[in-house]
């Protein structure tokens, strides 16, 4: 297949044409706050199973439905909590996904064949822009997977997303470009199907962030054994290099860690982010330039704290192939 379109400049006329694009059946790849989306019309079968060959996933994985505003929720989601409505009310649009119980327009191509879907409404004006117009002219959704192939790390440009996809996109897929993801990581997931909400992946919005909203102290983290999402396989986001955590130095392997750690001689630095903002942004370009200079092994200086930082340690597990204790 040839390289499907770059669009380097995202007006209203390129949004329009992504969007009758993905109701002709086509794949749209498009920027959002957190990671690079790799978008199809959540009604259309065909186009959905697109997504899961152009990423190589397993077709019982569920993708996150994309809609433009809360008003979209009653459509896809029943008996939704009133404590997922604030959720919603606070943090849409927004870096965060609410997991409910599906309507019955969301199907099992898009679900996984479970009872639940997920939402979301990105906050990216080039996303919203496009949902916005993709539902206008179809009455639907756009169902999107991070543009990565099944197990690497997320793009969080669209260099990424061709380094990672180009080749199995055709002409009629469209790449938009938004610059670099402002937030880096994958949105907070929270699963709101039963009376206590519970984060299944943690995200740049903070279990502290929802506690505070709905006033109590009463939110989990999920055990994640006991779900089934894509990002709970021990192997996950991960680079090409062996990431080693917290380790000593390792004379001629990368180093990644904030600024104030200095870089222990014989060692190649990749990134040196000043807070936990910044290392979130620059994560996975961090362990894509570690691949991309053919480093063996990259040693990674976790991040400590709550919030976001523990954000970081669950994909540093994982790109690791480590146990995550929230
Ligand atoms: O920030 C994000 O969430 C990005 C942007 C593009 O929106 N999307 C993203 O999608 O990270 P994906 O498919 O790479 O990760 C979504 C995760 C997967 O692990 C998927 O299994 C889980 O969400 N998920 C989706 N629907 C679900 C459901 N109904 N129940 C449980 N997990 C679900
Ligand atoms: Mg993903």
């Amino acid at each position: 297949m040839s390289d499907a379109p770059f669009l380097s400049n995202s007006t209203s006329e390129t949004i329009r044409a992504a969007a009758a694009a993905l109701k002709a059946g086509h794949l749209v790849a498009f920027p959002t706050e957190t990671v690079y989306g790799l978008g199809a019309d959540a009604r259309n079968p065909s186009a959905v199973k697109k997504i899961y060959e152009v990423k190589g996933r397993p077709s019982d994985h569920p993708l996150i439905v994309h809609i433009s505003s809360i008003k979209q929720l009653e459509k896809w989601a029943i008996d939704v909590p009133e404590y997922a409505i604030s959720l919603a009310a606070t943090f849409w649009p927004g870096p965060m996904t609410l997991i409910l119980k599906r309507a019955n327009i969301a199907k099992d191509f898009i679900t996984g064949g479970q009872n639940t879907v997920g939402l979301r409404v990105p906050r990216n004006p080039i996303a919203l822009g496009l949902i916005q117009e993709f539902e206008r002219i179809a009455d639907s959704a756009i169902a999107a997977p991070s543009a990565n192939r099944f197990g690497q790390v997320s793009p969080t440009s669209t260099a990424h997303v061709k380094e990672e996809l180009g080749r199995f996109l055709s002409e009629r897929d469209f790449v938009l470009d938004g610059g670099d993801s402002v937030i880096g990581i994958e949105s907070t997931i929270v699963d709101c199907t039963n009376v206590i909400p519970r984060i299944l992946r943690p995200g740049f919005l903070t279990k502290e962030d929802i506690q505070l909203v709905l006033g109590t102290e009463e939110v989990n983290f999920a055990d994640t054994t006991d779900i089934k999402f894509s990002g709970s396989f021990a192997k996950h986001y991960a680079p090409k290099c062996k990431i080693i955590l917290n380790s000593e130095a390792v004379p001629g392997a990368g180093f990644l860690a904030l600024s104030e750690i200095g870089t222990p001689s014989g060692m190649v630095r990749v990134g040196a982010p000043q807070n936990v903002e910044e290392y979130a942004r620059l994560l996975y370009s961090s362990l894509r330039f570690a691949d991309s200079i053919n480093l063996d092994s990259l040693v990674v200086v976790e991040p400590p704290g709550t919030g976001i930082a523990l954000a970081i340690r669950e994909r540093l597990a994982k790109a690791s192939n480590t146990d995550f204790v929230p």
